[in-house]
C-alpha cells in the first residue's frame, strides 16, 4: 500500500446562503478527500444577506459531526489561501453547460497562478442542477417556497430575518 500525505480540498464560494446543492457537493467531497475546507470569501459583496459569522455557523452546524469538513473564510486569491492550507485540490460544483465557461476559466487562471493545485469539478445530484443562493433569496423574498433547496437551518434564519425585517418597519 502506497501512503500519501492527507489530500485536502478546498471547496470556495460565497455560500449566501448555503443550498442543499453545496450540501451535496460537500458530501461528496468528504467522500473522497482526507478532510475538505469549506472557504467563504470574505467581502466580496457589499450587502450579503448573511453575514460572514452567520454562514460559517450555519455551515457549521449542518456539517456538525463531519470530523473532515472544516469552514473558514478567506481574502485574497484562492491559491495563495489554499497553499496556505496544503490544500492540492479545488473543488466547484458543476450544475450545467452554463457554469462551465466561467468555471473552466478561473480552473486554468488558478493552475496558471499554481500549477501544483488541481481543480476538480463535482455534479450535484440533478435535482439540485437548478438552484443557486441568488435565486433561492430571490424567490424567497417574493414569497415563493424554497423548502428542500435549503437545509432546514437556512430556511429558518431566513423567516427569522424576514420576520425582523417586518418587525422593525
Ligand atoms: O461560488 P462563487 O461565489 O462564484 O465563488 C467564486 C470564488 C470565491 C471561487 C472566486 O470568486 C474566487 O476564487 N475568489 C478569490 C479571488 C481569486 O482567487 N480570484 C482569481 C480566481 S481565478
Amino acid at each position: 500500500m502506497t501512503s500519501h500525505p492527507p489530500r485536502i480540498a478546498i471547496y470556495p464560494g460565497s455560500f449566501d446562503p448555503l443550498t442543499s446543492g453545496h450540501v451535496d457537493i460537500i458530501e461528496r467531497g468528504a467522500k473522497i478527500f482526507d478532510s475538505i475546507i469549506v472557504a467563504i470569501l470574505a467581502n466580496v459583496e457589499k450587502t450579503p444577506l448573511f453575514t460572514e459569522n452567520e454562514r460559517i455557523a450555519i455551515i457549521r452546524d449542518v456539517f456538525k459531526g463531519h470530523e473532515n469538513v472544516q469552514v473558514e473564510t478567506f481574502s485574497g486569491l484562492l491559491v495563495d489561501y489554499a497553499q496556505l492550507k496544503n490544500a492540492s485540490v479545488l473543488v466547484r460544483g458543476l450544475r450545467a453547460v452554463s457554469d462551465f465557461e466561467y468555471e473552466f476559466q478561473m480552473a486554468l487562471m488558478n493552475r496558471h497562478l499554481a500549477p501544483g493545485i488541481e481543480t476538480v469539478f463535482m455534479m450535484p445530484d440533478e435535482k439540485y442542477t437548478y438552484i443557486s443562493s441568488r435565486l433561492i433569496k430571490e424567490v424567497f423574498t417574493l414569497g415563493g417556497e424554497i423548502t428542500g433547496l435549503v437545509p432546514p437551518v437556512v430556511e429558518e434564519k431566513l423567516r427569522a430575518k424576514q420576520k425582523a425585517k417586518k418587525g422593525s418597519r
